[in-house]
């Protein structure tokens, strides 16, 4: 495997696994023969087209460096107006004849330098982060990985008369969806032979026949290719229900009952809609799957990684503290003042970690944030409430609204408090080198600070 930009923690064993470098190839270029020759990829799904619902899971995944999407030729500038306001990672190219061809088409406008090579339909809307995630892990880990679900109807292989020749055993028959995913130099080599290309019907195919290993990972039932005009229809409905599942409470908080469930959804890798002492935030725990739902919520806007709420400066062991560090903490926390400290063991994942190895924590004094984190016995990560391009919400029912505009996958929780009253953002000083520097002036001003800290450099 090729150099990592970032390391993912393995939860309570401290073996750090390299994150592989990912490139995606979307094939969007045929030509919707079953839908009645309608363009699948541009046909709307809640207002939105096929293609951007099908990259956003991968857009929002870690490692993923490029997103390369292959499109009828007629098709590039429109393909290009839509994709360019989503993401600047992805490019469009254009397909071929065949489905292979516009993989073929797609990979080779990928960088050189991947480790795991991802194939998306594009008529795929409603694929699951999980599902990505399993698909990067299998090939990351040397095998083609195809993500499916075990067929449910009784299969008949029959011959050119109709006449049925066998009844494979259901159990061990599954349907092939995507993505599929593919050490790169393995996809690349398999798609190189144009005679094996016009044969398969999916990528997995191809490199079965050139006899290398292809695992089977848990995919998703609902993730449904939109191949005719129920389809569409089918895909709202599942979409309407995920959503309606994603929300569980949108009453006043209560801690004497609102807690538990709070938990409940933060345990399931899900988002927390929480007041601050500043304004709403977005959480979750520091599992790779709750840091990606987080960070997808605010994908376009996200530039600093996300920083962490604790119950106290003892509960992040992993996390250096200079005595500057212990000083500040002692005198204003709980309290709108976040501090970076080194991470120097990778104890923290990427998204919360900086590239540079800092990692940005706080103790809120707010009443809601301060007994979630509490009961919640750990770090649970915070970034401003907003829908992408808008204002930090600070009110309940806007921050939900902000965090369910982008089409949330993991359940969101809101823990609504009203109104909160307008706040700057919190101050945030670097305590990662030996004299610390602030970086953000914010709530607690500079020269409060100074009386603990006279040497304290200015941002
Ligand atoms: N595809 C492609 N290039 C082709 C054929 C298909 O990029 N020459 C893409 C489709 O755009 C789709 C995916 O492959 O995203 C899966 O194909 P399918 O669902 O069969 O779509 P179509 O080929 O467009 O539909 P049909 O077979 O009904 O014509
Ligand atoms: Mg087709």
């Amino acid at each position: 495997m090729s150099g990592a930009p970032g390391a993912d923690a393995v939860p309570g064993v401290g073996i750090v696994v390299p994150t592989p470098r990912v490139g995606v190839a979307v094939p969007a270029a045929g030509a919707g023969r079953r839908m009645g020759g309608e363009r699948k990829p541009f046909l709307l799904l809640d207002g939105e087209p096929l293609l951007l619902h099908a990259l956003r899971p991968f857009l929002r995944t870690p490692g993923v460096e490029a997103v390369v999407v292959a499109v009828a030729e007629a098709e590039g500038d429109e393909t290009r107006a839509w994709t360019a306001a989503l993401d600047g990672r992805v490019r469009v190219v254009t397909g071929g004849a065949t489905r292979s061809d516009s993989v073929a088409a797609a990979v080779a406008a990928l960088p050189e330098a991947l480790d795991v090579i991802l194939v998306h339909d594009a008529a795929r809307p409603l694929v699951g982060d999980d599902v990505v995630r399993r698909c990067i892990e299998a090939a990351a880990a040397g095998s083609g990985a195809v993500a499916g679900w075990p067929a449910t109807d009784t299969l008949k292989e029959v011959d050119a008369g109709g006449l049925v020749v066998r009844t494979p055993d259901r159990e061990r028959i599954w349907h092939a969806q995507t993505p599929q995913g593919f050490p790169a130099a393995v996809l690349r080599r398999a798609l190189a032979d144009p005679g094996g290309r016009a044969r398969a019907t999916d990528d997995a195919a191809l490199v079965e026949a050139a006899g290398l290993p292809v695992r089977m990972v848990r995919g998703a039932p609902d993730n449904l290719k939109v191949t005719r005009p129920a389809d569409l229809a089918l895909a709202e409905v599942l979409l309407a229900r995920r959503r309606a599942e994603a929300v569980t409470d949108v009453r006043a908080f209560d801690p004497s009952t609102d807690l538990e469930s709070a938990l409940e959804v933060a345990r399931r890798d899900g988002i927390l809609v929480y007041p601050t002492e500043t304004v709403y935030g977005f959480g979750g725990r520091l599992t790779p799957a709750a840091v990606s739902a987080v960070l997808g919520l605010k994908a376009r806007d996200q530039t600093r990684p996300l920083l962490v709420l604790v119950p106290g400066a003892e509960a992040v062991p992993g996390l250096r503290w200079t005595a500057e560090a212990r000083a500040l903490a002692d005198a204003f926390w709980p309290g709108a003042l976040t501090l970076v400290l080194a991470d120097p063991d990778g104890a923290f994942p990427p998204g919360v970690r900086s590239p540079e190895g800092g990692v940005a924590v706080r103790r809120s004094p707010h009443p809601v944030a301060s007994a979630l984190v509490a009961a919640l016995g750990e770090p649970l990560t915070s970034t401003s409430a907003n829908a992408p391009g808008r204002p930090p919400a600070r009110e309940g029912r806007e921050a939900l609204a902000a965090a369910l505009a982008t089409g949330p996958v993991a359940p969101v929780h809101l823990l609504d408090a009203g109104a909160l009253p307008p706040s700057p953002p919190s101050t945030i000083v670097d305590c990662t080198a030996a004299r610390p520097r602030v970086l953000r002036a914010g709530s607690i001003p500079v020269s409060r600070l100074r009386c603990v800290l006279p040497d304290l450099q200015d941002v």
